[in-house]
């Protein structure tokens, strides 16, 4: 079942993104690795700033969590994590399906370019990879993360998104 999550969820959502978060140790940039991986308070920071959380639950217990941040005229895809024990089940594309049903305006979201695996997943779903000049533009105008991370980054698009200067250099 998937459903949205609510402060009762805090702490079990907390958990699954770390113990998700852990496919990024020694493949991210080390300055970009900490743990936990999202502490507390940023994880509460998030939410504030208008990220909502959804997540799949089987048999009473959530094993994955998506976030959706509508911003100006796109909505973001944030914070995809499922339990390192349940991957590779259909659960992150579950979730991935199912909000993007509900989500009505474009779609973008940002994954470490490193994360090989995240990123095959989303093409898997239709996003593709825009040019290094427009993720940067992206994520400048979308995200609030460090300069460290945009260089760290890509951006995936929606299949509908305007073509301009998507995957130019990974044709
Ligand atoms: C990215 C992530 C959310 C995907 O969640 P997931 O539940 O594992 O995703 P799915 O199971 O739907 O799909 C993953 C793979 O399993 C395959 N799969 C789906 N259902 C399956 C099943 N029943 N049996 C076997 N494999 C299956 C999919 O085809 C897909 O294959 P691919 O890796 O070759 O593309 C998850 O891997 C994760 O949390 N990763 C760590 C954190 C991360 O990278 N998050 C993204 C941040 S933006």
């Amino acid at each position: 079942m998937i459903r949205i999550c609510t402060d009762n969820d805090f702490r079990i959502m907390h958990s699954i993104i770390n113990d998700a978060a852990i496919a990024y140790k020694g493949v991210i940039p080390a300055d970009r690795w900490k743990e936990p991986y999202m502490p507390e308070d940023e994880l509460r920071r998030q939410i504030d700033e208008g990220v909502e959380f959804w997540g799949y639950e089987n048999e009473g217990e959530l094993t994955g969590v998506m976030g959706v941040q509508p911003i100006q005229d796109v909505t973001l895809i944030r914070h995809a994590y499922v339990r390192t024990a349940s991957r590779n089940q259909g659960i992150g594309s579950r979730l991935l399906e199912f909000l993007l049903k509900e989500i009505t305006t474009h779609v973008l979201i940002g994954t470490w370019a490193d994360a090989v695996w995240a990123i095959r997943f989303y093409e898997k779903h239709g996003f593709t990879r825009v040019s290094v000049e427009e993720k940067t533009r992206l994520l400048k105008t979308y995200w609030s993360i460090p300069e460290r991370q945009v260089e760290a980054s890509v951006v995936l698009a929606d299949p509908k998104w305007p073509d301009r200067d998507i995957q130019k250099e990974y044709l």
